[in-house]
């Protein structure tokens, strides 16, 4: 398949997700989570684990913007200042987010992260593994074909050198559905692991991180 040229299923599923967040009015469900606040950050904040200093962050799937505003004011509170990007396959859900974040509207962008050509490069990207269009498989939360590829496009071209690209699974609490073992996962892929974090009791959210080094293309 063609970067560009995501089934027209797994387009229909992205359109249906962003009527459902617009529906929601807490920016919380507005960005597809329901357990509250208290879950909210101890679900998202160990994403934190990977960002050791000051840096561009960007999230992939960033919907109306909230995890970042978040991400930026858990990092304040310890003593690093992230500057946020956002990326939304959803047009309603980009200017959501630019009208819950004026002074950030040039940051916020829409595109589909799996033909997406960045425009810059960031120090940290943030990104799931559902926005890879899923062949013929459960488009639940398992990790499709085109996943590696998906990877190694946003490393080669979204992350600096010295950079990190950072991956996240979102397991369910409701339905029981633990969060994928990201560094099986991506180890499978051929990736180097740097590390990994994980959040909610019981474990609800995984995170693990890859690095781009310095010296790469
Ligand atoms: C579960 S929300 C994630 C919200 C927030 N970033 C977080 O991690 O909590 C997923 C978002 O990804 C967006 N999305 C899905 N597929 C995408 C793709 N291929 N490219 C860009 N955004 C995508 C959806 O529109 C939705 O807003």
């Amino acid at each position: 398949m063609q970067a560009g040229s995501p089934p027209a299923e797994f387009r229909e599923q992205q359109r249906a997700l962003e009527r459902a967040y617009l529906a929601e009015s807490d920016p919380i469900r507005q960005s597809g989570f329901s357990g509250g606040p208290r879950r909210w950050r101890a679900e998202r904040e160990p994403i934190l684990e990977a960002v050791p200093a000051d840096g561009d962050f960007l999230d992939i799937g960033c919907a109306n913007g909230y995890l970042l505003q978040c991400l930026v004011a858990w990092a304040g509170e310890r003593g690093i200042r992230l500057n946020p990007y956002g990326l939304d396959v959803g047009a309603r859900l980009i200017d959501l987010a630019k009208h819950r974040w004026p002074e950030r509207a040039d940051q916020l962008w829409v595109g589909d992260a799996w033909s997406w050509n960045p425009p810059r490069r960031f120090d940290y990207v943030y990104t799931l593994l559902e926005y890879v269009p899923f062949l013929g498989e459960s488009p639940d939360i398992r990790p499709g074909p085109l996943v590696r590829l998906y990877l190694e496009r946003l490393l080669g071209k979204a992350v600096r050198p010295g950079g990190r690209l950072i991956v996240g699974s979102y397991g369910s609490r409701s339905r029981g559905v633990p969060p994928l073992d990201l560094r099986s996962t991506l180890e499978d892929y051929g990736f180097q692991v740097a590390g990994t974090a994980e959040g909610g009791s019981p474990i609800t959210t995984r995170f693990a991180w890859v690095d781009r080094h310095e010296a790469g293309p």
